[in-house]
């Protein structure tokens, strides 16, 4: 062939398209050279070596090799979908926010769902916490809410983050087991910490086998601020509702589905979405201000306790509605960079003391997975608002400053200006204190919420509860720490300790657990050790 047999075309802007014999687009370069030969590299002789002139071989060869980046350090496999929030009524009286003004308003949204401790290529129906992590691009900036479909977590403070964390993930030594929970180092560590033993028992409960994304809820799970125009604050905590109601699989169907199809929960949404049965979710608060939160026993800081909902009823607020499947996974849903830190003029943060640690993590880890400081210039996480900064360069920069100035104040009355009225103000709380590392007083109550959670369940619930106690505890192979765990369910239910117990083959129940945080001491080998059957 030569460059007379090739179509060629010119477009109103005098852009060449050209297009192969059979009237495709031509396959190109990625510097756009047209292509000969995608079947064959460059050789000397049929027979003979590669040359290294042959530049679309090195080209296709190199991209290839770089497909890959990090995955997540946690909640690597997700799956994600665009669409909707739309408010109902205006909030103006809580917040500024301008998502919530108008009443009927849509405002464009991403939302990705995931696991959190498997792997990228792991199973969808692990015993796992689910992240319902949802991006609003509002018109004054993005609003990432990123939770969990669990409204408590395992640790009261970020510091313990990595810990809570590689003892879930395959043991280092021998990389195993993969995205489950049931193991020593993992149990090792819970045990070791009162604080989780709310979060457990909802991670034992049939929550943690979702039946599908759509029949799940989500929590914001902290206590955040809603501010308003004149800057009083009301505290507020973010609930998402499905409307199909919630609905979990029983753990012999999770294990099957896990080995038939490992892909069950992805596919459910594609297949839905796809044949236009868009889930949806409301968005629910629970308001209230400091008098309100003087009157419980527990801390709203601390992200191990809920409000119930019958204290404290849970308002809809508007709703979610996904619709549409993004174009291409890897753009989309492995690049979306999700940060707490994201939120627009009207929501605000507490002062717990999980949220404020998360508000450095996030935008740590984008930095890294996603090779450097200009993430925000792909499209999934660009704003949907118009924006402007004398931001510049860096790796992969795909927008600079126009023109002379970068900077400012600046001379020559160009480039965007802050507003002191219409930017982003944080609301002026007041604070005082030593520093100290020191764990408040009202954090200490670790088994009240979980008591409450475990008696609310219906007797089927509860004994699911009890089942997967049972299977986890057994996987345990080192004793103490299977006597651990049921000390501290003494404290939680005397029934179910002793069913566990019993199960475990243990010949009498241990002392319920202390609930302060173990010493050295602790950690010994304890005389206790001589009543679990070996
Ligand atoms: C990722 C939720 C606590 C660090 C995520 C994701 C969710 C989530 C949903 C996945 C986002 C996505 O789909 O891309 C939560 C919730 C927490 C919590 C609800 C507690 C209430 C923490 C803490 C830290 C942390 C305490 C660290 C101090 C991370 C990191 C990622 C992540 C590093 C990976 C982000 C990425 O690479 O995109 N978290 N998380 N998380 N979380 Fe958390």
């Amino acid at each position: 062939a030569t460059i007379h047999d090739q179509k060629l075309h010119r477009g109103a802007g005098g852009e060449l398209h050209q297009f192969a014999e059979d009237g495709k687009p031509m396959l190109t370069t990625a510097q756009g050279g047209p292509v000969s030969d995608d079947q064959n590299t460059l050789r000397l002789g049929a027979r003979g070596p590669a040359l290294i002139d042959d530049f679309h071989f090195r080209e296709k060869i190199f991209h290839f090799d770089h497909e890959r980046i990090p995955e997540r350090v946690v909640h690597a496999r997700g799956y994600g979908a665009h669409g909707y929030f739309e408010t109902y009524e205006s909030l103006a009286a809580y917040t500024r926010a301008d998502l919530f003004q108008r009443p009927g308003e849509k405002t464009p949204a991403f939302v990705r769902f995931s696991t959190v401790a498997g792997s990228k290529g792991s199973f969808d129906l692990a015993r796992d916490v689910r992240g319902f992590a949802v991006k609003i691009y509002t018109q004054q900036g993005n609003w990432d809410l990123v939770g969990n479909n669990i409204p408590v977590f395992f640790i009261q403070d970020a510091i313990k983050f990595p810990d809570v964390i590689h003892s879930v993930k395959p043991e280092p030594d021998k990389e195993f087991p993969q995205a489950q929970s049931a193991h020593d180092n993992f149990w090792d560590f819970i045990s070791l910490t009162p604080e989780s033993m709310h979060m457990i028992m909802w991670v034992m409960s049939d929550r943690a086998i979702p039946r599908s994304f759509r029949f799940m809820e989500g929590f914001g799970v902290h206590t955040f601020r809603f501010v308003n125009a004149t800057d009083d604050s009301t505290f507020v905590k973010f609930h998402w509702k499905p409307k199909l109601g919630l609905q979990s699989v029983a753990w012999n169907e999770a294990v099957k589905i896990n080995g038939a199809d490992p892909d069950f929960h992805r596919r459910d949404l594609w297949q839905a979405i796809q044949s236009g049965n868009f889930p949806e979710w409301e968005l629910c608060v629970q308001l209230f201000d400091q008098d309100f939160a003087d009157t419980f026993d527990f801390d709203i800081l601390d992200p191990t306790k809920i409000i119930p909902e019958e204290i404290l009823p849970v308002k809809p607020i508007g709703r979610l509605v996904l619709d549409r499947m993004p174009d291409n996974f890897f753009a989309e849903t492995e690049q979306v960079a999700f940060m707490t830190q994201n939120v627009p003029p009207g929501i605000d943060f507490s002062n717990d003391p999980l949220l404020q640690g998360r508000n450095f993590s996030y935008l740590d880890t984008q930095l890294k997975r996603l090779g450097g400081p200009n993430f925000t210039h792909l499209p999934i996480n660009a704003p949907k608002c118009p924006f402007h900064n004398f931001q510049q360069d860096g790796h992969m920069a795909m927008r600079n400053p126009v023109g002379r100035v970068n900077y400012q104040p600046n001379s020559w009355n160009e480039g965007p200006r802050e507003s002191p009225v219409q930017g982003y103000r944080h609301f002026p709380a007041e604070e005082q204190g030593a520093k100290v590392r020191l764990r408040p007083e009202s954090f200490a109550d670790h088994y009240s919420q979980a008591r409450q959670f475990y008696v609310s369940q219906t007797p089927p619930e509860q004994r699911h509860i009890a089942a997967a106690l049972i299977f986890e505890l057994s996987k345990v192979e080192t004793p103490v720490i299977r006597e651990r765990m049921v000390s501290h369910l003494m404290n939680i239910d005397e029934t179910l300790a002793s069913k566990v117990g019993h199960a475990l083959g243990f010949k009498s129940m241990p002392k319920p657990a202390d609930a302060a945080m173990p010493t050295r001491q602790d950690l010994e080998p304890s005389p206790a050790l001589s009543i679990i059957e070996r």
